[in-house]
């Protein structure tokens, strides 16, 4: 039988996984299985078969065949969360930021997740897609295959909609696995009562939204000067009864409830917990709510890191996701992400892949198709460049590691992409 495609000689098959797995947690984290002198066949869209060079049968073909001698093949990462789909980029207030101004300095006189929205508002969907097109096709170049993209940026009935659709329509048109968050309450609209806005969010937000299957998750900021622990869990609740799924933007700028409130809410994931302590872990720990951290963004905003060592010893998982946005995090760059983990955070290479893989999957609820390679899941994969050991990858901080990318069982052009 012809296949599609066969990669050989491989130097290392990365997250080789017999075993179906939701995700990772604390010890097991810090093991990577890693197949030496290995191929893999690709048939169908899926992961056909792999196994060790000298076990490879006489007579196995496909239509196309690699050589990775030298190279790794990895399962493409998953970035549970982004907010790719947005106008414009904010380098304006980063200069700010580097005089002096906090994050809440700009998103109290206007700036921020405010400017964004007026300038969204202003393009029509057509516009916002060609606008963020380009970041979906950067990230499939950096090795990302399953993205989670979120609304925010629109903050009116149509505005919100308007980036879902976008969203929905990169599912649609990159080979990227989307999977689309609302986040209606990111922030309060300019010249709008919380009260007002929030009954808009639960009485019209929510229920549009579900009516045009736009979106599989809710999300709250829940932060000091955007939404409280009480007014997320009325958003949150308000959004499962028309099945969307809680995750939260926890924890980022204090101490909020952030994490309190998504595990009593049943949400998959809270993300950021850049300010997280002793009660937190304790509570994550008798959840199945997954903790994502977001370096990108505690590098960017000079914000302490994720306290990663502390949550993974305590038995926890933890995931890393990107938060690609225009504001606190403009990078979709997920080997930059697990060079920060490893770096900043302290995790080794193998716990930052693992979290960078399937357990960010399993937020998505993708642990039975994507993160692992295993006979049978989706054919994401990427090999690598030419790489001494798989280590390399976190080590080369921002270089990318990626040389050839292959996306539903097909091999993508890097440069003129689907
Ligand atoms: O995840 N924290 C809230 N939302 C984004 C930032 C949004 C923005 O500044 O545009 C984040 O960091
Ligand atoms: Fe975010």
């Amino acid at each position: 039988m012809v296949h599609d495609i066969l990669i050989t000689n491989i130097k290392g098959l990365v997250q080789v996984r017999e075993n179906p797995i939701q995700k990772i947690s604390g010890k097991e984290m810090s093991y990577l299985p890693v197949l030496q002198d290995a191929f893999l066949v690709i048939a169908d869209g899926l992961i056909h078969s792999y196994g060790s060079m000298k076990d490879l049968p006489a007579d196995v073909t496909a239509k196309q065949t690699f050589d990775a001698t030298g190279r790794f093949v990895f399962p493409s990462f998953v970035d549970s969360h982004t907010h790719l789909v947005f106008a414009y980029p904010r380098e304006d207030e980063f200069v700010m930021k580097l005089k002096g101004a906090s994050y809440e300095d700009i998103a109290a006189s206007g700036g921020g997740i405010l400017n964004s929205a007026k300038r969204l508002q202003l393009l029509s969907e057509q516009e916002l897609f060609e606008r963020s097109i380009p970041r979906a096709k950067e990230i499939i170049n950096t090795g990302t295959g399953a993205v989670e993209i979120k609304s925010g940026y629109g903050l009116t009935i149509k505005d919100e909609l308007k980036m879902l659709r976008v969203a929905k329509r990169i599912a649609k048109e990159t080979p990227l696995t989307v999977k689309t968050t609302f986040l209606g309450a990111h922030a309060v609209p300019l010249g709008k009562k919380k009260e007002e806005y929030i009954a808009e969010i639960i009485n019209e937000m929510i229920p549009s939204v579900a009516a045009e299957h736009l979106a599989e998750y809710i999300d709250v900021f829940c932060e000091t000067g955007f939404f409280t622990v009480d007014e997320t869990e009325q958003i949150v609740e308000a959004g499962k009864k028309f099945g969307l799924i809680p995750r939260i933007h926890a924890n980022q700028l204090s101490r909020s409830g952030g994490v309190q409130v998504g595990v009593k809410t049943g949400a998959i994931s809270v993300d950021h917990l850049e300010n997280i302590g002793d009660e937190e872990i304790e509570i994550l720990r008798r959840s199945e709510t997954m903790p994502v951290s977001l370096p990108g963004a505690a590098f960017f905003l000079n914000l302490p890191f994720t306290p990663a060592r502390k949550m993974i010893d305590a038995g926890l998982p933890l995931a890393i996701a990107s938060d690609f946005n225009p504001g606190s995090a403009p990078s979709g760059n997920m080997p930059l992400m697990i060079s920060f983990a490893c770096i900043k955070m302290k995790m080794t290479p193998e716990e930052a892949i693992n979290a960078a893989t399937i357990n960010t999957a399993y937020t998505l609820g993708l642990s039975q198709t994507h993160g692992t390679i295993k006979a049978g899941k989706v054919a994401n994969v990427f090999i690598s460049q030419p790489l001494s050991s798989s280590c390399f990858l976190p080590y080369s901080f921002g270089s990318n590691p990626v040389d050839q990318v292959i996306l539903n069982g097909k091999l993508i052009s890097t440069k003129t992409p689907w």
